[in-house]
């Protein structure tokens, strides 16, 4: 075991885990941002810079501090290691800057995109980006993409951060995609399209940090702030049929895998769950989904809508009662 201090809370983890993972192991402000690291796809991380944190004190046995701000999800913790996230301005500064290298191509197109408030980069931009961009060059372009006849990528809100390339290449038979060529030209593969034929494919939506990838029987079909996640389950032999339903109504608008409060899916979903039972009918639903994360998909949540219903009912009845009594 090792003793690890982030942003002044010691905790002892297991020999070998990231200061990332130490820090989620406690959880809340102390937890870095992570564009590209996630958990279920190994090898991820190391690619978006958004979890520097600057290491004050290496190890018990080495007390020098780290001479660069180091990422996260790739620096594995040390016993005795000292860091500093939230508390270190430089670290601060630096976040800062990442976010506006993400934003020198991203597309500033929230109010079209169908990521929109349940988006990492925005969530990401609204804490740590400056109010204006600074960035006059032109951003770089592309067509969209049908990757096969339930995605669409959109290479313009790409921010290569490597996880879709990940499930191609850990859930589906074999690697047929990746990033081609290098710097601003680098981008997603069309190759990218073989692998529709695989049954998990789907997943590369979940993972996708930003709008990169949606879902093509979902597109444009609400703002996700307008619909109820509602965890349901279904008998699935191929995955664990356990997902959550974006409702609007009784109608089903969307399918996705359950995600946590880092925005991991808890297991992948298989095809057939996320884009071919679009009928409530045929899920078992549990209740709605409490979403932990801090985004616009947690306000204003209808969890207590039946509370609500209750209470105004009741003031009703108050109010009729009052009325009566003259
Ligand atoms: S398409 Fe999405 S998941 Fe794939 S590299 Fe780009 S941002 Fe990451
Ligand atoms: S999450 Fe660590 S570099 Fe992207």
């Amino acid at each position: 075991m090792a003793k690890v201090t982030i942003d002044g809370v010691e905790i002892e983890v297991p020999d070998g885990t990231t200061i990332l993972n130490a820090a989620r192991s406690v959880g809340g402000d102390i937890v870095p941002p992570a564009m590209c690291y996630y958990s279920k796809l190994e090898g991820s991380g190391g690619k978006c810079r958004t979890c520097l944190v600057k290491v004050t004190q290496g190890s018990t046995n080495d007390p020098r501090p780290m001479p660069k701000l180091v990422p996260s999800c790739r620096t594995n913790v040390m016993d005795g290691m000292v860091v500093e996230n939230t508390t270190s301005p430089d670290v601060l500064e630096a976040r800062k800057g990442v976010v506006e290298f993400l934003l020198i191509n991203h597309p500033l197109d929230c109010p079209i995109c169908d990521q929109a408030g349940e988006c990492d980069l925005q969530n990401l931009g609204y804490k740590h980006g400056k109010e204006a961009t600074r960035y006059e060059e032109e951003r770089r372009t592309y067509e969209k993409i049908d990757i096969g006849d339930k995605i669409k990528l959109h290479m313009d809100r790409c921010i290569l951060c490597y996880r879709c390339t990940f499930v191609g290449e850990q859930l589906t038979d074999e690697r047929k995609h990746g990033v081609i060529n290098r710097g601003d030209h680098a981008e997603i593969s069309t190759y990218i399209e073989k692998n529709i034929d695989n049954e998990f494919s789907g997943n590369m939506i979940d993972v996708c940090p930003v709008g990169a990838l949606t879902d093509k029987t979902a597109r444009f079909g609400s703002r996700v702030w307008f619909t109820k996640p509602m965890d349901a389950h279904r008998n699935c032999t191929s995955c664990s049929g356990k997902v959550v339903l974006w409702m609007k109504g009784e109608e089903v608008l969307r399918v996705t895998g359950r995600k946590d409060q880092y925005g991991e899916v808890d297991s992948f979903i298989c095809n057939t769950c996320r884009f071919d039972k679009k009928d409530a009918k045929e899920w078992t639903i549990e209740g709605p989904r409490h979403i932990n994360r801090k985004s616009v998909i947690s306000a204003n949540h209808y969890e207590h809508l039946k509370e609500i219903k209750e209470d105004i009912v009741k003031y009703q009845k108050q109010i009729a009662e009052k009325i009566n009594k003259g």
